[in-house]
């Protein structure tokens, strides 16, 4: 199987605290990984180095066996790591519509041989109703922001990620505060992914979810790999069971 993303001795210090402590991961083509921990377990700040929003991380990332570390937040998205926040941010101003358009324009590093056969334009406008089709929200695609539930703007959050054509999608709590409708969907949409070839990195409170969907899961603790496996034997991992039970808040 190819190595999408390959993570080596990545590590995060706030201070004295080590927020991520020598984790490794490897992401499958083709596979949707969930990264599972206690709160402050460092799932996040795994997210943000991966994504380079933290200049003093430190280890190896590679996505598609091209090293990335060195590169700036907007370098990697482009080469096709794209993520979403724990907190939904669209623009107001814009239709739903538009705020997928705005994240499809970053063009990709295979765009320069696209764009000699068709144009920019055309190019933004076939992944954003793409995106628009997976995530089910034509109706919605004319709304502006204030107009949505809070569950209808989670889903436009990742709509606007898959509109950027994502060869590796990072999921940051994308269900929570979804009704169990919206997170049955959202379930549904995170595990077609794949066959669409779009790898993804799903972190999640929801176990339910996490379990249902991934292919293999990671576990954190205190910013240390824990456990790795498959959902059945994550499900039936000791020491996963003493982290969650030792956690207060979950
Ligand atoms: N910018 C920051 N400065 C200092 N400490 C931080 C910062 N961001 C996160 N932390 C700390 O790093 C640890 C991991 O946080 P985080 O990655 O947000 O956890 P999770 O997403 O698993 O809940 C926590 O102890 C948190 O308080
Ligand atoms: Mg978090």
């Amino acid at each position: 199987m190819t190595e999408l993303l390959t993570i080596r001795n990545l590590g995060v210090a706030y201070g004295g605290l080590l927020a991520v402590d020598d984790v490794e991961l490897v992401i499958h083509a083709n596979e949707v990984m969930g990264l599972i921990g206690p709160n402050g377990a460092g799932k996040t700040t795994t997210i943000d180095a991966i994504c380079g929003f933290i200049p003093h991380a430190v280890g190896t990332i590679a996505l598609g066996g091209q090293a990335i570390q060195q590169l700036a937040p907007h370098e990697r998205a482009r080469s096709g790591l794209v993520r979403t926040f724990q907190s939904v941010e669209l623009f107001d101003d814009l239709t739903v519509r538009e705020n997928l358009v705005v994240a499809a324009q970053a063009p990709r590093w295979y765009s320069l041989v696209f764009d000699a056969v068709r144009p920019n334009r055309a190019r933004s406008f076939t992944a954003v109703d793409r995106a628009i089709e997976l995530t089910e929200i034509a109706a919605l695609s004319t709304l502006r922001p204030n107009e949505l539930s809070h569950g209808q703007r989670r889903i436009v959050g990742v709509a606007r990620a898959l509109a950027a054509s994502p060869a590796l999608v990072l999921l940051d709590e994308p269900a929570a505060g979804l009704d169990p409708q919206e997170t049955e969907r959202l379930g549904a949409l995170i595990h077609r992914l794949p066959s669409e070839g779009i790898g993804v990195l799903l972190v999640d409170h929801d176990m339910a979810l996490v379990l249902e969907v991934c292919d293999r899961i990671t576990v954190l603790d205190f910013g240390r790999v824990i456990a790795s496996g498959t959902p059945d034997e994550i499900r039936s991992n000791d020491v996963v069971i003493a982290a969650y039970l030792g956690s207060s808040s979950e």
